[in-house]
């Protein structure tokens, strides 16, 4: 059984001050989300202080990005063990917005998840596609050739800490959500990708979140699905209520 996961991407928002506030209403009112695992993800310069606010609660910290060098002449790089020096358990990797604002090709991708499981940290590897590769039909085959491409090299051993996070780019931060059909469809067919290149049994351990345009109504019905574990979650992060209004909402 998958424990669903409810990750916040809080994406280049907050302040230091908004940040340790935010962080601390989720620690706070976290209660009635027990049955879920929670994670929020600030922009990596309030890593430190939203550490801070998260000790001893059970909300998980996540950056945003990492590099695949372990230390050097990377100048604005952030090295995973930077990160694990913070408490960071989980690393967001390929999102759409690095991937098609900042040009993060697949075999970036790969690398920063293959040094993010050397180091310790879950990475969750994104995935998803335009609306011009939708429209085409393309949707199976893009999201295919980034499964592939982006993880690239992990082990199936690696491969039980990885979590997947499939996002739509038409639905980020748009207001479109995708269905619980077209969401399904696709969450089914990266676990048949897992299953093929693994095997049936870590394909039904690693979770799969949905993001786009998730919110406390839509939730429910998503996470509901059979192959949606949970979701990463952008804009509605930013309000601890609608945080946790989706984390409660999780079956
Ligand atoms: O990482 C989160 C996603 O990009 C979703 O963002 O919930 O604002 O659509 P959104």
């Amino acid at each position: 059984m998958r424990r669903p996961l409810i990750a916040g991407n809080w994406k280049m928002n907050t302040d230091r001050a908004s940040a340790v506030a935010l962080a601390k209403a989720v620690a706070e009112k976290s209660g009635p989300a027990k049955h879920v695992d929670l994670l929020v993800c600030p922009p990596a310069v309030y890593l430190a202080s939203v550490a801070e606010a998260l000790s001893g609660t059970p909300v998980a910290l996540g950056a945003q990005n990492v590099y695949f060098e372990d230390n050097g002449a990377f100048t604005g790089e952030t090295s995973t063990s930077m990160l694990t020096d913070l408490g960071v358990e989980f690393v967001i990797l390929g999102h759409s917005e690095r991937r098609h604002v900042l040009g993060e090709t697949d075999a970036d991708v790969a690398k920063k998840t293959l040094k993010a499981l050397d180091a310790g940290l879950a990475p969750i590897v994104c995935v998803g596609e335009l609306l011009e590769e939708r429209e085409a039909g393309r949707t199976a085959e893009v999201i295919a050739s980034q499964f592939e491409g982006s993880l690239a090299g992990v082990s199936e051993d690696q491969m039980a800490s990885v979590v997947i996070a499939y996002e739509p780019v038409w639905a980020i931060g748009t207001g479109k959500v995708a269905s619980p059909e077209q969401a399904e469809e696709v969450h089914a067919d990266l676990r048949r990708l897992l299953s093929e290149r693994y095997s049936p049994a870590l394909a039904e351990k690693v979770r799969i979140l949905y993001g786009g345009s998730v919110k406390p109504g839509n939730a429910a019905e998503l996470i509901g699905q059979p192959n949606i574990d949970g979701a990463l979650v952008g804009g509605a992060s930013l309000k601890a209520d609608d945080f946790l209004g989706i984390a409660t909402a999780a079956p």
